[in-house]
């Protein structure tokens, strides 16, 4: 059996949005990740192919593919390309997956394959640190960018005559999240596309294109690949045709992911339920534990019935991630706490399987006050993880 054949929009899982459904012959989550993109079985070949490492394929006559040269196109990245597009859309077989050297490589085909000067886009106000860099390179070629803050679907205020609305939620690093499939219903109503950042939820934690959005676009480097040891990004559309201009953009700019890093992403896809599932779980645990102490204020995590995201993360995410923000009275409390930390590494980036934190006002460019800290829980004891953010929290007060 290949993992193709499995998945249907109905699918089990563990989140909320999977309750009541569908019964034991249809494949889980786990069972769907430990089997995608994997190729037909073929006696003595392994379940999944080592990297294939090729500038060039033999070929001899019409160059016409699958493979002919390294820039275009490998097995390996095949071979990603689906299993990615099994867990971001499963049971549809038309979807098309582009894989890319990192999220920004991903994020930056879509926007600029798609937009011409005299466009207009909607980006978030407070979406990843880079978006602001990526808006002013945007304006150069002459394209108009307005923001709006995810909160709320305030980007219904700025939709009329875009070409097309890029959302990010929930938003990195302040958790908020919007109603996607009202936001497609008012795009799609006047003729605008929707892509949408998937890096923080995984496909295991929410399906864009199921929702209706044009394109889900996700840093692999963070939950996908969880080691923290690989950058990666892809690009998931379900129109060939809107897919077209972003193989192009690749091809052209050159922005290709080594067949090493393919590899292991796939090879990390199998453990994606394990470690999403305890990592949301601890999540969890460790943003109520933090709810209960009075130096915590602006706690944020989508999963904790009494945020202002639940409501909406409850009907279309599945899983809330592993990412939990809040704030300390001082950046000199926070830089402590930090410090103190001794299961949690003082380092950026999140989803991996080592807890990290990091103090977001450091890199200047987040509009968060100066104790904000963003955690993202690892697949540690939770009981383990718990007692050193507690101790942190009580050595930094002196
Ligand atoms: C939400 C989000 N999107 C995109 C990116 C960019 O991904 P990469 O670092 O793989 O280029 C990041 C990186 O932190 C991110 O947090």
């Amino acid at each position: 059996m290949t993992s193709g054949e499995f998945g249907t929009a109905d699918d089990r899982g563990s989140g909320p949005a999977q309750s009541g459904s569908s019964g034991p012959a249809t494949p889980g989550d786990g069972t769907r990740a430990v089997r995608a993109g994997l190729p037909e079985p073929l006696k003595y070949e392994p379940t999944l192919p080592g990297p294939v490492f090729a500038a060039h394929f033999h070929l001899p006559g019409e160059p016409t593919g699958p493979y002919t040269y390294g820039r275009d196109e490998n097995p390996t990245w095949t071979l990603l390309e689906r299993a990615i597009g099994e867990l971001e859309a499963p049971g549809q077989e038309s979807v098309e997956t582009l894989s890319f050297p990192s999220g920004m490589a991903a994020i930056s085909a879509v926007l600029f394959s798609q937009l011409r000067a005299g466009d207009i886009v909607v980006l978030p106000e407070d979406g990843y640190q880079v978006l602001p860099l990526v808006r002013e390179q945007l304006t150069a070629f002459g394209v108009e960018v307005r923001t709006a803050p995810t909160a709320g679907d305030a980007q219904l205020e700025v939709l009329e005559g875009a070409k097309l609305l890029w959302i990010e939620t929930p938003s990195n690093p302040g958790l908020d999240v919007c109603d996607l499939r009202r936001l497609v219903a008012a795009a799609h109503a006047q003729g605008t596309l929707v892509a949408v950042d998937n890096t923080l939820a995984t496909p295991l934690g929410q399906r864009p294109l199921e929702l209706g959005a044009d394109f889900s676009v996700a840093s692999g480097t963070k939950m996908l690949t969880g080691h923290g040891d690989i950058l990666l990004g892809y690009v998931t559309g379900r129109d060939a045709a809107l897919m077209a201009p972003v193989r192009r953009w690749r091809k052209v700019v050159g922005a290709i992911p080594g067949p090493m890093e393919a590899w292991l992403a796939h090879r990390s896809l199998a453990t994606l339920q394990l470690r999403a599932d305890r990592q949301t779980a601890t999540a969890r645990t460790v943003a109520e534990v933090l709810r209960d102490r009075p130096e915590v204020t602006g706690l944020r995590y989508p999963g904790l019935p009494d945020d202002p995201s639940y409501k909406i993360a409850s009907q279309q995410m599945r899983r809330f991630g592993c990412v939990v923000s809040f704030t300390l009275p001082s950046r000199e409390r926070a830089e402590r706490f930090l410090d103190a930390l001794r299961l949690v590494d003082d380092a950026t980036s999140f989803g991996g399987v080592r807890s990290t934190a990091e103090r977001r006002g450091r890199w200047g460019g987040d509009a968060v006050p100066e104790g904000f800290i963003r955690l993202s829980v690892g697949a540690e004891d939770p009981e383990d993880l718990v007692a050193d953010i507690l101790r942190a929290l009580e050595t930094s007060a002196a």
